[in-house]
């Protein structure tokens, strides 16, 4: 028997044979809506194996429903700095305050899902795990991290835990059980495995002569993909190294660029491998992890050892730097074992369907800097900057964000907050209201840094406000002035006309940057709250706290 034995009721039906009725209840926590749309696989996918199954958002999750749980699958991202999702922190807090029940009658397991170029890879996941089983609860089946290219371990988690439910079971044979996997299927037969070359048919950098910036507007024609797209959707791209990163790894190993090597589809030379299939930068902690257990370097194992070393050490950093400081003899097999695969980078998608029919528009900041003595990009910026031009090809995949989303009543008020590339959603969002009619009130709040360089996409917003379609604009440009300008001073400048909206019934939307102006931005709007409704903090935390619950505010933050 399974040990600890899944919580199974069994009767007879009518028809003599035995059956039993489990229960299976989904608790996602999302950012993007992958974790819910694998919790709704998940749940589909064990409704036809005869499970009984309840999937609830963590956000609208009663805790005191937790008595109610026998067997539980917890699905859940890992946001920011090895931070829990907004919609999960609630549960998070709760699970680990001195209020957590004991949870002996539970048996779970976790899906996690992050980004193993962060430090604290998974990190929310691991806590729910650990939280659980220090509660009591008993872990059915294992948990499992996923990276970024989440859906064959997603499979795999679920088959794991569908098996050990249907052995307890006796319903469904094990070797019966049928994934759809749904969340990688869509009307196109291009995904993230198998992404469409799409043609560049426009480039253009939108910064003005002179600007600190660099920032590139892209048209991508999808014809004959059948891909299809919703405003606040993301677009995945695969970008390729740089020649002289590749030449620089290949002279710091002494390998042979031409000799040849197994990639992700078959044999190819190493140079080739190195440009499509490996991610040489930045450093992650998985490579250097790997590179320390292969070269049994003590140094990189105390680097290791410390979060606050490890981070400080990657930052900056790149393939090349590490091989250049702890030279080892390697391989080529070696040196590909170590590397992370070439995972396509997610760009919020600039345009509307309605608009735009089978092109795809993109806004994309080329990141470019100096460290440690070399010249360093973003590997995926770059590549569309400098190594793809118009006419090329360039592989992309449609990301699906049911979590950022136009309202569905057309005549709903909106407030968009986009400073700098985080503006890209809400060029779609007008598109779309344009080219559909609607008549929804909208209001925009765009900041960058200079006026005359940066105003990205100027004439067109200009051209909105004209025609009606956007009522309200805001600019703040950071460094045109002594004092910092930024979007949530003008929203503080504009907080009275804000809170109407609000209380008119308008969506709040920020899109960019999560570090800092995400968090700034939502403390302003709780003064907001707080100052133009008369009311404590604490109940203007609960008023923003309503708009999440009820999808009207939403965030696309990286
Ligand atoms: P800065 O670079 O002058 O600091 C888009 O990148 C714009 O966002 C820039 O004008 C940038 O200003 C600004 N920005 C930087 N930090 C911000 C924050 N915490 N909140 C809002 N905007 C910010």
């Amino acid at each position: 028997a399974f040990p600890g034995g899944v919580a199974a009721s069994s009767s007879i039906a009518a028809n003599g044979s035995a059956v039993s009725t489990q229960k299976l209840t989904v608790l996602y926590g999302t950012h993007t809506g992958n974790c819910e749309a694998l919790a709704r696989t998940l749940a589909t996918d064990a409704k036809s194996q005869g499970i009984e199954v309840e999937v609830f958002d963590m956000a609208s999750f009663k805790t005191r429903d937790l008595k109610k749980i026998t067997n539980l699958a917890v699905l859940v991202s890992t946001h920011g700095i090895g931070e829990p999702p907004m919609q999960a922190e609630e549960l998070y807090h709760f699970l680990h305050s001195k209020k957590a029940p004991d949870l002996s009658h539970i048996q779970y397991s976790v899906l996690a899902l992050g980004d193993s170029s962060y430090v604290d890879f998974c990190q929310t996941g691991k806590e729910f795990d650990a939280i659980l089983e220090k509660l009591g609860a008993q872990r059915i089946s294992p948990r499992i991290d996923c990276d970024v290219d989440y859906e064959d371990d997603a499979v795999a988690w679920q088959q794991a835990l569908l098996k050990v439910m249907a052995q307890h079971s006796n319903i469904t044979p094990a070797a019966d059980i049928k994934v759809t996997g749904e969340t990688v299927a869509s009307q196109s037969v291009y995904s993230r495995k198998n992404p469409f070359e799409a043609t560049i048919l426009e480039k253009i950098n939108l910064n003005g002569k002179g600007s600190s910036k660099e920032t590139i507007h892209l048209e991508m024609s999808l014809e004959g993909s059948g891909l299809q797209y919703e405003p606040g959707d993301a677009l995945g791209v695969y970008g390729t190294n740089s020649p002289s990163l590749i030449e620089g790894v290949l002279k710091a190993t002494h390998l042979s660029d031409m000799q040849l090597v197994q990639g992700h589809n078959g044999e190819k030379t190493l140079s080739q491998a190195l440009t499509y299939d490996y991610e040489l930068s930045p450093l992650s902690s998985v490579t250097l992890s790997k590179y320390a257990q292969l070269t049994g370097s003590t140094r990189l194992q105390n680097i290791l050892s410390d979060n606050e070393k490890l981070l400080s050490y990657l930052h900056g950093r790149d393939l090349l730097d590490l091989l250049k400081e702890f030279p080892y003899k390697l391989s080529a097999s070696d040196l590909l074992s170590v590397l992370r695969k070439n995972n396509p980078r997610m760009y919020s998608i600039a345009s509307s369907q309605a608009a735009v029919e089978e092109e795809v528009h993109l806004l994309v900041s080329v990141v470019r800097y100096q460290a440690y003595g070399r010249h360093k990009e973003g590997l995926c910026s770059a590549t569309l900057a400098d190594r793809f031009k118009v006419d090329d090809k360039v592989k992309v995949f449609v990301d699906k964000n049911t979590r950022f989303k136009l309202p569905d009543d057309p005549d709903a008020p909106i407030i968009m907050i986009g400073p700098g590339t985080g503006v890209a959603p809400f060029r779609a969002f007008m598109q779309h209201r344009e080219a559909s009619g609607h008549q929804g009130n909208s209001w925009l709040f765009f900041g960058d840094r200079n006026f005359t360089t940066d105003f990205l996409y100027q004439t067109e917003w200009q051209q909105y406000l004209k025609a009606g379609i956007l009522t309200k604009a805001d600019v703040a440009f950071s460094r045109d002035q002594q004092q910092k300008q930024y979007v949530q001073h003008k929203m503080m400048d504009n907080g009275k006309d804000l809170y109407d909206w609000l209380e008119n019934g308008a969506h709040f939307y920020i899109c960019g940057d999560a570090k800092q102006m995400a968090k700034d931005v939502d403390r302003t709007l709780k003064t907001i709250i707080q100052q133009q409704g008369g009311i404590t903090l604490e109940k203007a935390e609960e008023y923003v706290k309503y708009l999440q619950l009820s999808n009207r505010y939403q965030t696309d933050i990286y």
